[in-house]
């Protein structure tokens, strides 16, 4: 599980804090790979972590919460995933392996892929699939049978518009191709350059192409995307304390120490532990993270991330609001905006 590398995409949120650990509904994206991960059947699980290294280890701990058995590997600097592999060579011995990128979202897991990898094992088993702008991740070339004859990282003219998803399988010949890699002319050890090392040298390397795949572009519209339909399937619960004078519509979770009052929450909606919601509206699709303070405000289709305080704002949508967030009404007089903003912030003010 690779958890190294540094955030530079979804800024500011990553600025502060690891892009593997971006919640969706409330949970960190790379929980949801340790999960397909697990359930896989996969135990012994590395973990290559990077400058945010302290941050990964107090989140997954080790790793027995999700049925596993983690070891974290430390990677000096993000010098390329092929080099992930490089620095777990001990690590992985040489049993086969999933290689699995820490901000990747694959929507129904890996489980039907390890299978065909353990039946078929290939060399090097890979996913594809269609995005509208390859120019950002690796690229499949395929030939009139579906075989796959190149792969090229980040080009500027793409030949197709199948792009690499972040997990693969292999065996260990890939630590042939690894050991004989030269940084690329960004600097890395790309993975790409040794699936096609291998490709050159007669091995045999699949692809499927799948559906249902996100990652994080700096796009806070995709995240928004990839909240909606993670909250779509969550099964309502009520741990925290809700008041008479507060309804609840629809697929709503209100985590323990959460406290609802005078408000309305319609769902799907995830109100994380210890929120506080006063006299709001929170409509669907909104994850709000531990320890936010909502009062007098109104929010919907939106990310908040722990601590985040809004008050007396109406209202808030599509909106991706980051750790210890302040969000205030301006006082009346005179009509004019306050902002304290970092750095690569977006805000669109209706005024
Ligand atoms: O997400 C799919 C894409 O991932 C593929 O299409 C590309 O072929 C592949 O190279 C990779 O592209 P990115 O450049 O987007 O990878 P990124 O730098 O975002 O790193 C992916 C994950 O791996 C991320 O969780 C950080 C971690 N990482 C990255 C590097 C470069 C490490 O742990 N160590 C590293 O050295």
């Amino acid at each position: 599980m690779l958890a190294g590398g540094s955030g530079t995409r979804l800024r500011p949120i990553t600025h502060t804090s690891a892009k593997q650990l971006v919640p969706v509904a409330n949970k960190p994206v790379l929980f949801y790979g340790l999960e397909a991960i697990a359930a896989a059947g996969i135990t012994e699980i590395g973990i290559v972590v990077g400058s945010t290294h302290a941050e990964i280890e107090a989140a997954v701990g080790d790793g027995s919460r999700f049925g596993a058995q983690v070891t974290y590997l430390r990677q000096e600097a993000p010098l390329g995933l092929a080099h992930a592999v490089l620095i777990a060579r001990d690590f992985l011995g040489e049993d086969d392996f999933v290689m699995y990128l820490g901000d990747n979202f694959i929507v129904g897991g890996i489980n039907g892929l390890v299978e065909r990898f353990v039946t078929e094992r290939p060399a090097a088993q890979i996913m594809l699939t269609q995005v509208p702008d390859p120019r950002q991740f690796g690229v499949a070339e395929l030939d009139a049978t579906g075989r796959v004859v190149g792969l090229e990282e980040k080009p500027r003219r793409p030949k197709s518009d199948l792009a690499l998803v972040g997990v693969y399988l292999f065996t260990p010949d890939v630590h042939e191709a690894v050991a004989e890699l030269k940084p690329s002319w960004r600097g890395e050890l790309e993975i790409t350059d040794a699936i096609q090392w291998l490709i050159d040298r007669g091995r045999r390397v699949e692809s499927s192409v799948i559906s249902g795949y996100w990652k994080d572009t700096g796009n806070v519209a995709d995240m928004l995307e990839v909240n909606r339909l993670v909250l779509e399937s969550v099964e309502p619960r009520v741990e925290g304390k809700v008041d008479d004078a507060s309804e609840l519509i629809g697929r709503v979770v209100v985590e323990r120490g959460a406290v609802v009052e005078r408000s309305r929450i319609v769902g799907p909606v995830i109100i994380g532990p210890d929120v506080q919601i006063r006299d709001s509206y929170v409509g669907p699709f909104t994850s709000i993270a531990a320890e936010c303070a909502l009062a007098g405000s109104e929010i919907e289709y939106s990310i908040v991330l722990p601590r985040a305080s809004i008050s007396g704002v109406r209202r808030i949508e599509s909106s991706l609001i980051g750790h210890d967030v302040v969000v205030t009404p301006a006082p009346s007089t005179p009509r004019a905006h306050r902002l304290v903003l970092g750095d690569h912030s977006q805000v669109q003010i209706s005024s």
